[in-house]
Formats: structure tokens, sequence, C-alpha cells
């Protein structure tokens, strides 16, 4: 999910294209390695407010995708390590602690407290981020800047949560109350390791239920951050616990563990699959799934502004490298304007300022890991293959960490597997599209349904289209906009549930209904 930020910055970095020229050299990543000298200051295991080593003293490396270096050794966390991490959980959530017995009004304040230590502590949270998962710095600003914002926001619903009150027939009197599900484990992607984590703690503590998260194993850095600065804000021991370590071990045992009561879960549909029926082989846990994408991005030629279209277009593609859920990876641009659009996209791309994600002036940096490059690559070459044209990049870069060229691709069909199959690279497929019901039947052909847009000045057209795509989120004339009270998720194989705004509070509640018998006497 990305924020308001990119439709707002939109113009400026249109300009900013048109004024840069496209550059990677090797003085980029030197003064890169200069300016990443991040100190880590945690790697061990938290959980009941202290720091433990892995039962098994495993450890892992994390390291810097822009040139590969290693960051850190992290402790390992495997079943064991879940099994006494969920126990004090469920102490610490038992009938009488501190935190079940805590006034609304003063968790709302914990919060509070959090958000002004994420705030306090940007610049360097940022870089830890930037240095774990190679995002642009300034974006990793931007995500702690709108996190800050999500946990103000769930901060306020915290004496807000209530029930109703159902008139029943005769003596009795019946009212729900809104309880907590218990222990929560979140289990957390690479590609915004801030924004995802927070996005689910934020919700959960405001719920009062307990909190374990699982970051992805690539980007351990920041998780383990934010567990210091909630002992600093004062959440009681057993309620935040943050185990970093692998998906098949650590994170296959939250979501098999008996006392797990929730767990939500943001990556690919393939363990999201594991992950329901790792709820149906245990206690039939709760579980919200935010997955992956295909979404389309839909441009009619009376749109009048085709720069703009063009440019939010490839920003939709090309966000965050690609590594976005809802990256708007297929564009579809109707006949009359489809030569003229691809024209400007190539420019685009061409202008696009590829370097250390540390500079102010970039806008491309690498990818996760080898393994995602590779993928993205096979993909590229798959559409080489399959008679799509390059209009731009299309190869890997030679320099240390893992770099893949801006890619745009146009006369792509429907059925290449770069127009079906989730990239998460920086791959732009650009579709033509004679007819509203034509492209709306095309934009639908997917087992996804994350995102989609439509760029038109007929208001009819617009609303048609935001009415038939089936996604959980539809732009009009813009992309990726949206706030912490929007909710966002998938329908189809894009996810089950959603998350910010009221909506995500559902995920985290259980309803409870009480019915009393009162006679009513009154002589
Ligand atoms: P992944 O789905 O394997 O990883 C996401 C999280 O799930 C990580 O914390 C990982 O440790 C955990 N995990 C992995 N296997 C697990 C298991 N068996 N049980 C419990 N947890 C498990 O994603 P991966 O391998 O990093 O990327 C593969 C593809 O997934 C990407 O190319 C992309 O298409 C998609 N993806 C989508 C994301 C989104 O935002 N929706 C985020 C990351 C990846
Ligand atoms: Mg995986």
């Amino acid at each position: 999910m990305i924020l308001l930020r990119h439709s707002q910055s939109l113009h400026h970095l249109f300009c900013h294209h048109l004024r840069s020229n496209y550059r990677f050299s090797c003085f980029v990543v030197v003064r890169f390695a200069r300016k990443m000298s991040v100190s880590v200051k945690y790697t061990k295991l938290f959980y009941n407010n202290e720091w433990h080593e892995a039962k098994s003293g495993k450890t892992f490396e994390t390291v810097n995708p822009a040139d590969g270096t290693k960051l850190a050794d992290i402790c390992e966390a495997d079943k064991a390590d879940v099994d006494v991490a969920v126990e004090l959980a469920k102490k610490a959530f038992q009938i009488g602690s501190a935190w079940r017995s805590i006034d609304a009004s003063k968790k709302g304040m914990l919060l509070l407290k959090l958000a002004d230590l994420f705030e306090r502590d940007i610049e360097y949270m940022a870089e830890l981020e930037t240095a774990d998962c190679g995002k642009l710095f300034q974006d990793s600003k931007d995500d702690i800047k709108f996190t800050a914002g999500v946990i103000r926001y769930y901060a306020g619903w915290c004496d807000k949560i209530c029930g109703q009150n159902i008139p029943c027939d005769g003596d009795y009197f019946a009212v729900t109350k809104k309880q907590p599900v218990g222990v929560c484990a979140a289990i957390t992607p690479w590609n915004y390791p801030i924004a995802m984590f927070t996005l689910k703690l934020a919700p959960i503590l405001a719920c009062g239920n307990v909190f374990i998260g699982k970051p992805a194993e690539q980007t351990p850095l920041t998780a383990l951050y934010i567990a210091a600065l909630c002992k600093e804000a004062g959440f009681p021991p057993g309620v935040v616990a943050i185990l970093p370590g692998y998906g098949p071990t650590a994170g296959a045992a939250l979501a098999n563990n008996m006392d797990v009561n929730k767990i939500t879960f943001t990556g690919s549909t393939e363990v999201g699959k594991l992950i329901m029926k790792a709820s149906g082989d245990s206690n039939l846990k709760r579980v919200t799934l935010e997955l992956g994408g295909k979404s389309p991005n839909i441009i009619f030629s009376d749109y009048d502004n085709l720069e703009y279209a063009a440019s939010v277009a490839q920003e939709a593609a090309m966000t965050n490298m690609g590594q976005c859920c809802c990256a708007g990876t297929r564009t579809f641009v109707q006949e009359g304007i489809y030569d003229k659009f691809v024209e400007i996209s190539k420019m685009l791309a061409e202008t696009r300022t590829v370097g250390s994600p540390m500079n102010d002036d970039s806008q491309h940096g690498p990818q996760i890991d080898s393994e995602q490059k590779g993928k993205i690559l096979d993909l590229i070459e798959s559409g080489k293959k399959e008679g799509a044209k390059v209009v731009f990049g299309g190869k890997s870069m030679d320099q240390s960490g893992f770099w893949v060229e801006p890619t745009v691709f146009a006369d792509v069909e429907d059925g290449m597997r770069i127009a079906k199959e989730e990239i998460f690279g920086p791959v732009q497929s650009i579709f033509k599209f004679k007819t509203l019901d034509e492209v709306v039947k095309r934009a639908n052909d997917t087992q996804y349904g994350l995102g989609g847009a439509v760029f038109t000045k007929d208001i009819d057209k617009a609303y048609t289209v935001a009415s038939s795509i089936d996604a959980g989120t539809v732009w009009i004339n813009c992309y990726n906009a949206g706030e912490a009270n929007t909710p966002f998720g998938g329908f189809k194989m894009s996810g089950i549930g959603r998350e910010y705004g009221e909506e995500s509070l559902n995920n985290y509640l259980e309803t409870k209904t009480v019915i009393l018998k009162v006679p009513q006497k009154i002589n």
C-alpha cells in the first residue's frame, strides 16, 4: 500500500524526469558506501520486554541490497522461541493482567507516545530501513511519517470501540461487547518493512490484543528497533514480541500454534494459502491476508493530460522498484493515443535517475535480493521471447547488489507471462484497447483483485469502470492515493479482509453478545 505522497509529488517527479539524465556510475556507489555506515543496535529476539538469544543459538545475515554487504548477524527464531513467546503473550493477556485491565484512554496514550518516538527517530529509522531493504531514503522517511499517522489514527480508536444495545422482547436486554481476539501474530514482507509491520501492530494493540511479529528474513532491522520503541513507550512486558526468522520455521510455527488466536499476513499468494491451511490444520485461528496483484490502469483517449497520465502510470508500475502489491503493472491505453503514450513512457523511463537509494535525486534503487532479481529477469526474458516490444531497459545492471533496469514493454498481449504473473520488479507492460466493454473484461481477466485505475474526463465512463473492476481499491485520475482511514485489501486471490480504516478493527475483535433477564417491576 502506498501513500498519498506519490500522487502529490508526481508533478514534481515529472519535471524532474524532464531535467535529469539517465545515469548510473561507480561514483554513485562509492558515495553510497560512505554514507551508509548505519549502526545496528538490536540483533536479538524481543519478548517479555527483554532481548534474548535464539534457543538454537543460530543467527542469520541481513545484507544491504544496494551493494550486497552484510549489515548484521541476527538471532534466528524458530519453533522453540515461538512457543516461549506465545506463552508469555498469553500470560500478558490473562484476565487481571496489567494490559487486560488497562483503561482504554491510557492505551491510546501509549500508542500516541509510540508515534512520537517514530518521529523523534525518523532519520535513524529511515537509514536503517534503506540499508536493509534498498528503499529510497526519502521514501523511507515518508513511510515513517505516514506510519506515525497510522498509529495516531488507531490511538484515537482506543476509547471509541463500542458494541450495540439491542431491543429484545419481554424481560430481556441484550448488548454486544467488542473484545480483543487474544494473541495476534503478524507475518510481514520486506517491501514496506516499517509500514506493513506497524499497520498490523497499531490496530492489534488498539483493540487490546497482544502482538507477536515476524518480520521478513530480508528486513529484520527496523522491526527490532520498533520493539525497543514499544518498550520505551511503556507497553507492559509480554504485550509486544518480535521474532526475526525464516518463513517455513518461525512463520510456520506461528501459523500452526494452538494458542495463537489470529494471524495477519502480507506477502505472496502462495504463502497466504499455506497460512489458511495451517489455520485449518490447527485451531482455526482467524486469518487476514493481503497478497499479490496484477492491477490494471486504464487510460482513455479523452483524458486531456497525456503527460500526467503517462507519468502516473509509470510511477504506478515502478514505485519502490515495482516491489509493491498494488503496482499498476498492466497499463491499458486506448488506440487513438497509444503511440504517443508509448513514446512519452519511453522518455520517462530514459530519464529516470538510477542511483544510490541514499541520494536525494535517485528515483530507482536496487531490488531486495538475488532471488527476486532472478525472478524479474526471467519474466523479462519471457516477455521478449513471447514477442512483446522492449521500449526501454530489459537488462540486469552490472553492479554489486541487486539491480535491474527500469523496463517498459509495449504491444503486450493478454496471454503472455508478463501479462499474467506478478513480476514484483520495475517492469511496466503497455497494452492497446479499443472499447470500454473490451477493456473491462480484459482488466478483470486475472486471478488477482487488489487495485485498479481509470483515467478519463467522462464521469459516466469513470464511474462505470470503477464499479466494474473487481478490486479492493479503484483510483480515478490518480494512483496510489490513500490514507490511514481508507480501507485497503483484495478481491479474489489478492486476499481476505481489509486493512487501514475502521474496517481493520474487525480483524482483531470478537463480538460477544450478553443477554440479561431484567424483569421490569415498577409499582
Ligand atoms: P513470501 O510470501 O515468502 O514472504 C512474506 C513473509 O512470509 C516473510 O515474512 C516470510 O518469512 C514469510 N513466510 C514465507 N514462507 C512462510 C511459511 N511457510 N509460513 C509462514 N510464513 C512464511 O514472499 P517472498 O518469497 O519474499 O516473495 C515472493 C513473491 O511474493 C514476490 O515476488 C511477490 O510476487 C510476492 N510478494 C508480495 C508482497 C505483497 O506486498 N503482497 C510482499 C512480498 C512478496
Ligand atoms: Mg518465499
